[in-house]
């Protein structure tokens, strides 16, 4: 365990190395100033997220690290090793770099984002011992002040959403790492306040990225909670949406967010004509795992009679059907 302790103290001290060695890079690079001032990234909010720029060339932290083969620069993901001739070269090359922080604000890996149009548009740390995608937050480190000053925290898709909502208004956004928003990233975020809205793409994705999210707040939405999903127009994200109509337009966004209750019951009626006897049936069923993925509450009994009221039956009666052992598909 000592060594374990041992090789993390390392590999953060090895990724804080890199993240300074890609912000003084940045500082170089006219071309990485001019992509993120072209879009509208000012200098302080890049401070305060310590972006940077790892340069063109494939050994460029050769200049960096004394012993460019050293083990560790390949645990910490900044360094490949090709399996077939062992070689090696950097992973991160011609990007623009975000440094991932843990709630103590050790850099833990990177996301890196080309200046044009390749693929992969961005490229991520891979799994390390300090890093594990399904579980951090970028910006959580950043924002969890104004998390607790604001009361709520608002949890975006990208790395980009996060730096334009905090340069505009709203230091008090994180973004999961392209991944669904898990259940462990709702715990992590309730350490710091008991209210969030989610704040996703307004494309199919972003909307199939809020259904995860309720997914991952269901079994969190005690009452004292607040969960909220915000829509944003289909063209837009909270970055792109609040450069072109600003910080009150999307405080209005805010303002109108769906609170989970309401999301619920869409969701489970989703694609069902509650007009017809069918379709009310269908709903039932859909409703079934959400509503007993709830923590017992005021939230879930309320939630039970707009549901019984839905399906156009008694409540007494639908907790009954609900609580039945087997439901055959619908
Ligand atoms: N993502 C990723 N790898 C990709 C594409 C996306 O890891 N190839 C992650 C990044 O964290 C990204 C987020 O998913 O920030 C959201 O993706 P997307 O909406 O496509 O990117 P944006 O953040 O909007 O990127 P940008 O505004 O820079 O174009
Ligand atoms: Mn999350
Ligand atoms: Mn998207
Ligand atoms: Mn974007
Ligand atoms: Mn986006």
């Amino acid at each position: 365990a000592a060594a374990q302790r041992q090789q993390r103290a390392t590999l953060t001290e090895v990724l804080a190395r890199a993240a300074a060695a890609y912000g003084e890079e940045l500082r170089k690079s006219p071309r990485a100033i001019a992509y993120l001032k072209q879009r509208g990234v000012s200098g302080a909010v890049a401070k305060r997220y310590g972006l940077g720029y790892a340069p063109e060339g494939w050994h460029k932290l050769a200049g960096v690290f004394a012993h460019y083969d050293d083990p560790l620069l390949e645990e910490a993901g900044l360094v490949i090793v090709q399996p077939e001739d062992h070689k090696r070269y950097d992973r991160f090359r011609d990007r623009v770099m975000f440094p991932i922080r843990n709630v103590k604000g050790e850099c833990i890996g990177f996301g890196g984002r080309v200046l044009g149009d390749e693929k992969p548009k961005y490229l991520n740390s891979p799994e390390t011992p300090v890093f594990h995608k399904g579980r951090e937050l970028y910006g959580l480190f950043e924002a969890r002040s104004a998390i607790r000053e604001h009361g709520y925290a608002l949890v975006t898709e990208g790395y980009m959403d996060v730096v334009a909502l905090a340069q505009l208004g709203f230091p008090n956004a994180v973004a999961t790492l392209g991944t669904a928003c898990t259940p462990e990233h709702v715990q992590k975020l309730l350490r710091f306040t008991d209210a969030v809205v989610f704040s996703f793409d307004g494309d199919a994705a972003g909307r199939r990225a809020a259904r995860k999210a309720l997914d991952a707040a269901l079994p969190h939405a005690q009452d004292t909670r607040s969960f909220k999903f915000l829509f944003l127009p289909p063209e837009h994200d909270p970055d792109s949406f609040i450069r072109a109509w600003g910080r009150d337009a999307f405080a209005r966004h805010i303002g109108d967010a769906v609170p989970l209750s309401r999301f619920l019951l869409d969701a489970a009626s989703e694609g069902c004509d509650l007009g017809t006897p069918e379709g009310r049936a269908q709903m039932t069923h859909h409703a079934r795992p959400l509503w007993s993925a709830l923590p017992e509450g005021l939230l879930k009994r309320q939630l039970l009679g707009e549901f019984a009221s839905l399906a156009q039956i008694d409540a007494a009666e639908l907790s009954e059907f609900w609580a039945q052992a087997q439901h055959p598909a619908p």
